[in-house]
């Protein structure tokens, strides 16, 4: 049987639980509540891509670049040679519209031969269906060919969704994003008896993958599972 060709993260503790890395190709759902690290989480994926020659994107619906790249300056990611150098796209887009954002993925995946895909967020991206809920399914189809157009790419990308496990368990704004792709992390930061940050792998194809709540720090280095057994 051939082995599933795996993309290493590369952020400390983590690819251990993952057997060493995502599913080349795959969609992975990360979500959680603001600031739980997920910006933080998908820089230091796409930056470690960079060190190994993988070029990465990162499109943003939710901050300005400037203040990205600022923000992760913290942890000595210099993005910037790679920018000028086109190995790295970062880019700032309105979410008028998931079609169009899907067009401006797949032309800057391509323009650049990107490996490392990351979305910020898939949440902002379908917003508007709470108000206008006559609208919900045609954004859910929208959102749905979004993700198997990053399939069709072959990049391995990282599609964070702003929400946390809801009360019916749920960890995506429709609710059938979690089955569209190929796993499902999920950061928490827990404020009870002493703040505390985690990280669980509710569903990833192909991978044994940890099944235990990892906890997790943001250090100077970025985001760094602790060690523990698997
Ligand atoms: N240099 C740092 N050292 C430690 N923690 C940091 C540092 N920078 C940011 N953080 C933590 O990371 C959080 C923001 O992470 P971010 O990835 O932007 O969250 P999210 O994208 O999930 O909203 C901050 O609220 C803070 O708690
Ligand atoms: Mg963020």
């Amino acid at each position: 049987m051939p082995t599933t060709e795996r993309i290493e993260t590369g952020i400390p503790g983590f690819d251990k639980l993952i057997e060493g890395g995502l599913v080349k190709g795959s969609t992975n759902l990360l979500a959680g509540n603001a600031g739980t690290g997920k910006t933080i989480f998908c820089m230091e994926y796409l930056w470690n891509g960079l060190q190994k020659g993988e070029n990465g994107v990162y499109i943003t619906l939710e901050q300005r670049p400037d203040e990205i790249l600022s923000d992760v300056a913290r942890f000595g990611w210099d993005f910037s040679k790679y920018i000028t150098a086109g190995k790295f796209v970062l880019e700032s887009l309105v979410a008028s519209d998931l079609t169009a954002v899907t067009t401006r993925i797949v032309e800057s995946v391509k323009k650049i031969g990107a490996k490392r895909f990351a979305l910020d967020s898939l949440t902002i991206a379908s917003m508007g269906w709470r108000e206008r809920p006559e609208e919900a399914f045609k954004i859910r189809s929208k959102a749905f060919d979004m993700l198997n157009t990053l399939k069709s790419l072959g990049v391995t990308s990282l599609i964070i969704s702003e929400v946390s496990r809801g009360e019916k368990g749920e960890i995506s704004k429709f609710g059938f994003e979690e089955f569209v792709v190929d796993s499902v992390v999920l950061l928490n930061y827990m404020t009870v008896g002493g703040a505390s940050r985690n990280v669980q792998i509710l569903k990833m194809r192909r991978t044994d993958h940890g099944k235990k709540i990892y906890p997790f720090d943001i250090t100077d280095k970025g985001v760094v599972v602790k060690s523990l057994t698997i």
